[in-house]
């Protein structure tokens, strides 16, 4: 089972021209509404590939809650541990261009209120994983790791937005998902991607580096792989790296091995911008195993360069 500890989010997507500048204003028709929260959206892209998902979360007493509830149970996610907060329901303004280049607001409103003690009876334990974002508050969710790792079950984080952490912070974690720009930010500067990814693994820690329409790559203790990104007519990049992340999360915890799960996460990924919003493109099972052909197998990295 996996379970996703994390945020969920109303999103009002304005599709525009071209995303403004700071102090520019930009008109466009209307809006949309579409359900998103980095957390929610990677439940519901793991849940829509086959694995068996429970989201921990909060939501506000607005109309937004039991909307945002309603489409992660439309999904297939358990939501049993969803609960309420007297804050407003997380709320994301998402401005999306016509190359399909998002920019993001977020009021966290009841992301805020997100416990550690919602994990208590959440059945944790061997055979589990627990799958972290950045969206709630950094504390609880390097202490929801730790006490994952305690309790024997697989602990991926993928550090969502960018942060700086503590030292020691990813000790609990087992496998760690960054773009180049989180990847910057947790090094303290850029470096070549092989090289970042090396940095951030560990003996016991897998480090798998998104890099956009340059796929992706993997280091770690179990070997070091490089998948290419499918090729897709992208409208949207919004919710790219949750599907990645939660086709990642799903097939692993489905018993897939690394090099299997990247490659369909890859696929998952480039799938998911073929619609507008951040969870309507993420796909089945089935649509993902029909591309994954024209990926090709991941491909071993045989040196990859320390810090
Ligand atoms: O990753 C995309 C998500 O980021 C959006 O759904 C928005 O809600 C923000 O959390």
């Amino acid at each position: 089972m996996l379970l996703v500890l994390g945020s969920i989010n109303a999103d009002l997507v304005f599709e525009v021209e071209a995303l403004p500048g700071p102090g520019e204003t930009v008109l466009c028709p209307g809006w949309r509404f579409a359900h998103g929260g980095k957390g929610a959206n990677q439940a519901a892209a793991a849940a829509k590939l086959g694995a068996r998902v429970r989201f921990l979360g909060r939501v506000g007493p607005d109309p937004w809650g039991p909307l945002l509830r309603r489409g992660l149970e439309e999904a297939g996610v358990e939501v049993d541990g969803l609960a309420n907060s007297p804050r407003a329901s997380g709320t994301a303004v998402i401005a999306v261009d016509r190359s399909g280049e998002n920019l993001i607001l977020v009021a966290s409103g009841a992301n805020l209120d997100v416990s550690l003690d919602q994990l208590d009876g959440a059945g944790l334990g061997p055979g589990t994983t627990l799958l972290c974002q950045n969206e709630i508050p950094l504390p609880v969710t390097l202490a929801a790791l730790e006490r994952a790792r305690a309790a024997g079950a697989r602990t991926i984080l993928n550090l969502a937005p960018a942060a700086a952490l503590p030292p020691g912070a990813l000790d609990p974690v087992d496998l760690l998902l960054v773009n180049e720009h989180e990847a910057a930010a947790l090094l303290g500067g850029e470096r070549e991607p092989e090289a970042a990814a090396a940095a951030l693994a560990g003996p016991q820690r897998t480090c798998v580096l998104t890099l956009g329409r340059a796929g992706a790559l993997a280091i770690g203790p179990d070997g070091a792989w490089r998948v290419p990104a499918l090729a897709v007519r992208a409208v949207d990049t919004t919710g790219a790296g949750d599907a990645f992340a939660g086709a990642l999360a799903a097939f692993l915890d489905l018993g897939l091995s690394l090099p299997e799960a990247l490659a369909r996460a890859s696929v998952t990924a480039a799938l998911a911008c073929e619609r507008l919003g951040a969870r309507e493109g993420q796909p089945e099972r089935a649509a993902v195993e029909a591309r994954l052909a024209e990926l090709g197998p991941p491909v071993p990295i045989t040196a990859a360069r320390g810090s």
